[in-house]
């Protein structure tokens, strides 16, 4: 049996738990993970720090003419963690906030910043030996992907895995403003015209709402042992 390097795109709705299980399906597999989404979160926060907001709201062109200065890379940590950093600063922790969670729908639904990113996705990804996850990846960024996985859950479980989340690091946060961002994002991934947030007809559906960290593992391992020890 031969494991060829294939590329696995893991898409999903926002706080599905699909980080978490790219993360650990890389390491698995001894492939590079990349989080599509810290990406576009890293741009957000690039334009909260260079003024692009004004009080009527986002100033799209100030943020597009400086788009080719935006430099996202990420590194992995001692304990193999992967960090993103923005020009060379490491944000991981500030594109998690909620003030970024907020504006980051509105950024990543430009098509300008998503052509922009796609680029450096395909770049970064079409050598294979790669998990990614995001919205589109399945779809539009590698639609040869070898392995599809669609992730959902309910909201009301993906805000409370969120809250938590927040709290373990010692970050503000209120389930309600939580929820409320979550829904407001799914409604907002899957309604732009630009690379909407849908399942790939052949992806695989997983709903996580009730599994554990180890069933899910499981369920994973499963179904990428079936594609890429197969072929
Ligand atoms: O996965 P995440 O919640 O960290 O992603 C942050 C935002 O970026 C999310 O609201 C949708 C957007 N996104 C996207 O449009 N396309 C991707 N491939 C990944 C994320």
């Amino acid at each position: 049996m031969k494991n060829n390097a294939g590329i696995i795109a893991i898409d999903g709705f926002s706080s599905s738990g699909k980080s978490t299980m790219a993360k650990r399906l890389a390491r698995n597999l001894g492939y590079i993970y990349l989080d599509s989404g810290a990406m576009y979160r890293a741009v957000t926060l690039y334009a909260m720090e260079h003024d692009c907001y004004e009080p009527s709201g986002l100033n799209v062109q100030r943020l597009l003419a400086y788009l080719k200065q935006i430099h996202v890379t990420f590194e992995l940590d001692a304990d193999q963690r992967p960090l993103t950093y923005l020009n060379g600063v490491c944000v991981e922790d500030t594109i998690r906030s909620l003030a970024v969670s907020e504006k980051v729908s509105q950024v990543s639904a430009l098509p300008e910043v998503r052509a922009f990113l796609i680029e450096q996705q395909r770049a970064l990804g079409n050598k294979g030996g790669i998990v990614m996850d995001g919205r589109d990846i399945g779809t539009v960024v590698f639609p040869q992907a070898d392995v599809k996985i669609f992730v959902q859950a309910d909201a009301a479980v993906r805000a409370e895995r969120r809250y938590l989340e927040l709290k373990q690091k010692g970050q503000e946060a209120s389930y309600e403003a939580i929820l409320k961002n979550i829904q407001m994002r799914d409604h907002l991934d899957q309604t732009r015209s630009v690379g909407p947030l849908v399942k790939a007809s052949d992806a695989w559906v997983l709903d996580n709402g009730h599994m554990s960290l180890e069933e899910q593992d499981q369920w994973v391992m499963e179904h990428v042992k079936q594609v890429l020890w197969q072929k």
